[in-house]
């Protein structure tokens, strides 16, 4: 593809003009370039502090158990991973993270977990009402995998105004190649509609480089996010993960997954798109590099210091520890040697 042909497809991009999967496969195919790839990252930098500024709010993240009763192929924490160490926090250790977390100035707290058959619907939705019940002006986000559309009801009427939960991938093929037959991209995608019609601001994403993913099944990701329209989108690396079947597959690139974090800012604007843990463990200067490629919000951990290290969804997991005000000072640091700074508001979608 000539510049030209580039500044056209990039043209249609921002403009929302409809694109066809190919289109987005040419685009992608530009990632091994330099010239391209900064190109892309200084406008998706550009439209990102048009639309929010310099500040890059903060989520407070608080990962309440490490069992699932799934078994996804690529993940630490999947069923069968017997070396897997597990734990699970009460009502009350979630809600001490949460004060400690609003000592601190968050607005936000993410509660993310796997699909734990032990923490029911009642928990999590008890969970919801006594944190909205202690901070009713803040937002309170789940990631707690598919659960029943009565579930998420439930959860929103207790108090939870977003949702995260990645496809993953959008290619039913590919799907089936990282997740056992007892899942399906089918019911995966219905749960995200789901979400949406309950009135959530729904987040969704995918791994970069998960195995055997092509350029093509991004694509595919980029024209079911263009149907899904989420207000929230997370992406990351895949990395490899001991106990999985593909603990032995390659890490997905950086560089990639920063080249499609910028086409997602140029296509929806007003997304709340996360510089994540997992491109930080791929780079030292991972969250610094997504900021600058287009993201706006990192999420700090506050879950408990002891259970770190046990929600281990990939090998390495850095763990922004975010527990101290002298960390978060230090995050600010970090930011302000790049030109931008902390927003400690809800950080909402934009109307
Ligand atoms: N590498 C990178 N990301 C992973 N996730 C799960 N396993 C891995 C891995 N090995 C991501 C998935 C999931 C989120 C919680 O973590 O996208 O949705
Ligand atoms: Fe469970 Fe999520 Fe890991 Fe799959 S990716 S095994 S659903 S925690």
């Amino acid at each position: 593809m000539n510049k030209k042909e580039f500044f056209a497809l990039l043209e249609c991009l921002v403009s929302g003009e409809k694109m066809e999967k190919h289109h987005w496969q040419s685009l992608l195919s530009l990632y091994v370039s330099d010239d391209e790839s900064k190109e892309l990252a200084s406008m998706a930098r550009s439209v990102c502090d048009k639309q929010f500024g310099r500040g890059v709010y903060v989520r407070g993240l608080v990962e309440i158990s490490s069992y699932c009763k799934n078994n996804c192929y690529y993940c630490g924490l999947r069923c069968a991973n017997k070396e897997a160490s597990r734990y699970r926090l009460t009502k009350e250790q979630i809600l001490t993270c949460c004060r400690q977390g609003a000592e601190l100035g968050f607005n936000t707290f993410v509660l993310q977990g796997g699909e734990d058959p032990l923490q029911t619907n009642q928990f999590i939705t008890d969970v919801v009402a006594a944190i909205h019940h202690e901070f009713p002006e803040k937002a309170i986000t789940l990631s707690v995998g598919e659960r029943s559309r009565d579930a998420y009801a439930a959860f929103r009427h207790a108090g939870a105004e977003r949702y995260l939960l990645r496809h993953e991938t959008a290619s039913p093929s590919h799907y089936a190649r990282l997740h056992p037959s007892a899942m399906s991209d089918a019911h995966r995608k219905q749960c995200l509609f789901t979400l949406k019609e309950l009135g959530y601001q729904v987040g969704s994403g995918m791994m970069i480089g998960s195995p055997q993913q092509t350029l093509r099944h991004i694509a595919e990701d980029f024209v079911f996010l263009d149907e899904l329209q989420p207000q929230m989108i997370g992406i990351g690396p895949f990395i490899p993960a001991t106990g999985t079947p593909f603990a032995t597959s390659s890490a997905g690139s950086a560089r990639l997954t920063l080249f499609v974090l910028s086409l997602l800012r140029l296509r929806f604007p007003k997304a709340l798109i996360p510089a994540t843990t997992a491109l930080a463990t791929l780079l030292p200067d991972g969250m610094e590099r997504g900021i600058l490629a287009g993201a706006n919000v990192v999420m700090p951990n506050l879950s408990p210091i002891d259970v770190r290290d046990k929600y281990s969804i990939y090998n390495n997991k850095k763990s922004s520890g975010s527990e101290s005000a002298q960390s978060l000072q230090q995050l600010a640091t970090r930011l302000g040697e790049i030109g931008y700074h902390i927003d400690y508001g809800r950080g909402d979608y934009p109307a």
